[in-house]
């Protein structure tokens, strides 16, 4: 099935998150939704792990169900050496503000009737005080975003789409969490405004030492802020690199059509565009899930599902017949 495998997970000491063999269904009526089938991801400390693929590949349900919202249906994640799989609703509470995210409309995820100092304060007041954050502390957070202080008082709606990101960044960061999903978090701002707010995360994942799963559609805004780079398609994933490698040297025939879309995008590709409507989740194809799209789909790929294989050092892909150089 774009492919499986455990290959290219880390042994080292500072792996912080570890998810081996996750498995997200949904039962719905008529049949079970086959959101992520077999994923294997880690995430070391400081490292910024950008997920790619098109819209329904299980890039959110990926991220969300690692920080067990939703439980996945199984496999195991670990985190500082549990399993929080197998933690209890209360233990899994004491960790939870270890995981924040943001999200991609950040006015939306904002509560319009609360002040900006008690949206960025809140977690405070909900979870206690931390080593880094106090409710005295507040106003250096805010600074340390960008937000002016004085403004602390103004509603969400006062603010741009970029400030309201701002503020979401502020509420994940008063958690002192280590771990922040980014869920397309600059896909509903203006291009001038992403770069923005690209360089805040980049900023405050230095100077607070979070770690960062980085959710996009669009590979040319996960290239530049992602370490490693893991691409989706239709719950599986197809390849796994560090970002430069996988930009120089795509190899998954998914990977590759992903490139050829960005326009006037500087990557060694050539034209295999992406082609044909993405299968059914309910019905997902057999072998490599790709297959009904690739232009190099064998016999084999229709029937055998790929597994990740080293093909560079560091550089995995799940594919049959990959574009080697
Ligand atoms: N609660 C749910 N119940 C049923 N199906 C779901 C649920 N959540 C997600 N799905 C399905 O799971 C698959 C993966 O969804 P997911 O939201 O993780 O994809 P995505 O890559 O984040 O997409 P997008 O780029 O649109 O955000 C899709 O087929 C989606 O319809
Ligand atoms: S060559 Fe085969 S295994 Fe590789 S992406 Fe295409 S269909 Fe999948
Ligand atoms: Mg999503």
């Amino acid at each position: 099935m774009a492919g499986s495998g455990t290959a290219h997970l880390r042994d080292t000491d500072d792996v912080l998150v570890r998810v081996e063999h996750m498995v997200v269904e949904f039962p719905i009526s008529g049949g079970t939704v086959h959101a992520v089938s077999d994923v294997s991801f880690d995430l070391v400390e400081g490292e910024t792990l950008g997920i790619v693929g098109e819209s329904g590949c299980g890039k959110s349900t990926t991220a969300r169900a690692a920080i067990q919202l939703p439980k996945p249906t199984s496999g195991s994640v670990w985190f500082e050496g549990k399993d929080i799989t197998k933690l209890s609703k209360e233990e899994m509470r004491k960790i939870r503000p270890r995981f924040q995210m943001i999200f991609q409309d950040p006015i939306s995820s904002l509560n319009p009737r609360r002040t900006v100092n008690e949206i960025i304060s809140e977690g405070l007041r909900v979870w206690g005080e931390n080593d880094s954050w106090t409710l005295d502390t507040i106003d250096d957070l805010m600074e340390s975003v960008g937000i002016d202080p004085r403004y602390g008082e103004r509603k969400p709606h006062q603010f741009s789409g970029g400030q309201c990101q701002r503020i979401s960044i502020a509420r994940a960061l008063v958690l002192d969490p280590k771990v922040i999903i980014c869920d397309e978090p600059v896909s509903a701002l203006d291009v001038s405004v992403q770069a923005q707010i690209l360089n805040l995360l980049e900023d405050m994942k230095e100077r607070y030492g979070v770690s960062l799963m980085f959710i996009s559609h669009d590979l040319s805004v996960v290239k530049n802020i992602s370490d490693r780079v893991m691409v989706m398609y239709m719950g599986k994933t197809c390849e796994v690199a560090g970002s430069d490698q996988l930009f120089e040297a795509p190899t998954h025939h998914y990977t590759r059509a992903l490139m050829a879309a960005i326009p006037g995008a500087d990557v060694a590709v050539d034209d295999q565009m992406l082609e044909g409507e993405l299968p059914s989740a309910i019905n997902p194809p057999a072998g490599c899930r790709f297959n009904s799209r690739c232009p190099a789909a064998t016999d084999e790929c229709r029937s055998v599902e790929p597994q990740l294989r080293e093909v560079g050092e560091g550089h995995f892909v799940a594919c049959h017949h990959p574009v080697l150089a």
